[in-house]
């Protein structure tokens, strides 16, 4: 009897190894395709100084891992003084062979012990609080200088669409804003809306996240203390392509920070006759009502605004790095590169897509 039992039972091991090992090996056979073609975007994110929540480059960020970091010290100590008294007990009164067999003495009511142990929680409590509370008022509370730059975010699934009122453009997916001396603060303020469904922007070396719900506005501001690119990405599941829905942040010097801007206002490329035959494909099929292209009829508004597409580093809000290859790709269908795309396949011919991408690397 005994070992039938032992053989069923190694027999139930056996099948429910052979089921673990299928499920992984159909898990990788699935996930094997979209990993193999990052679209180059590995490398190039390779390339950005690592860094999150604890790493911070603006006045939110961090007060918020100041805020984290405070609350996990005063944890961090409850626990090792609780865990502690415990581990302490248990090897101090644990049972020994010559004990007697009877109950230890009870001991009821000590008002000192009581008090300290209601008090101290109390206090702790408190003290986490007010913490909370001023930080949550010096970072949503904050008013805005007057020097202060405005950027509207306007999420769409599944990218991101950012309007420069003091400037009058319009991008996407990258936000440029300026470097901000801590000395003399030049902010970013950011009005978050959305088109669709619920989103959430977060950057974490920048700020912590805000929603961004329809039919409702939501404020934050960044102000960078260190150029460079930080990455950051929607933190609320909005639909299929939720996990691609990335945002690039560029801060710049002042300076260069006007010269994009400069660069941003001017009109889209001169159109050399060359170039003609990509216009036409452009114009004369669907990309036109969803699209805008400055100086062209292409004034759509459903997708992002192309008029200095290769400005941006990336396509398809951050799928793929941005080249004539990966573009002519996307262009071709767009759902292999983000299933799912709301930009539907065009069905156009290899010349027609040649020509189209010959003309859209010349929207600079
Ligand atoms: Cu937008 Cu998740």
């Amino acid at each position: 009897m005994g070992s039938w039992l032992r053989r069923t039972a190694e027999l139930s091991r056996i099948r429910l190894f052979r089921l673990g090992a299928t499920a992984v090996a159909a898990l990788i056979l699935v996930a094997a395709p979209a990993l193999a073609k990052d679209w180059g975007m590995g490398a190039a994110n390779r390339q950005i100084a690592r860094g999150a929540v604890f790493s911070p480059v603006s006045t939110p960020a961090s007060a918020i891992a100041t805020l984290a970091l405070f609350t996990l010290a005063i944890t961090g100590a409850i626990f090792l003084t609780v865990g502690g008294l415990l581990l302490y007990s248990l090897v101090r009164f644990r049972a020994r062979p010559n004990d007697e067999p009877r109950e230890p003495a009870q001991i009821y009511g000590s008002s000192p012990i009581e008090f300290a142990w209601t008090a101290i929680p109390v206090l702790i409590v408190f003290v986490l609080a007010m913490t909370t509370i001023r930080t949550i008022y010096d970072v949503q509370a904050a008013s805005e200088p007057p020097n202060a730059m405005h950027v509207r975010v306007i999420a769409h699934q599944w990218w991101w669409e950012f309007w420069y009122p003091d400037y009058g453009i319009v991008t996407a997916n990258e936000l440029h804003v300026p470097l901000s001396d801590p000395a003399h603060p030049t902010p970013t303020w950011l009005v978050l809306e959305s088109a669709d469904v619920a989103h959430s922007f977060w950057v974490p070396r920048l700020a912590g996240k805000t929603d961004v719900i329809p039919n409702k506005i939501n404020t934050m501001w960044i102000d960078p203390h260190e150029a460079g690119i930080y990455l950051g990405q929607c933190a609320e599941f909005c639909g299929t392509e939720h996990a691609m829905m990335l945002i690039r942040v560029v801060v710049e010097p002042r300076p260069i920070f006007d010269q994009w801007v400069a660069a941003q206002r001017l009109p889209a490329a001169a159109q050399t006759a060359a170039l003609e035959r990509g216009r036409q494909v452009f114009q004369g099929n669907a990309c036109a009502s969803c699209h805008t292209v400055k100086g062209t009829f292409a004034s759509g508004t459903y997708g992002p605004d192309l008029t200095h597409l290769m400005s941006r580093q990336t396509i398809g809000s951050g799928v793929a790095m941005n080249t004539p290859e990966h573009l002519k790709i996307w262009l071709r269908d767009p759902a292999q590169m983000k299933p799912g795309v709301l930009m539907p396949a065009m069905n156009l011919q290899e010349n027609e897509l040649n020509d189209l991408v010959t003309w859209m690397v010349t929207l600079k």
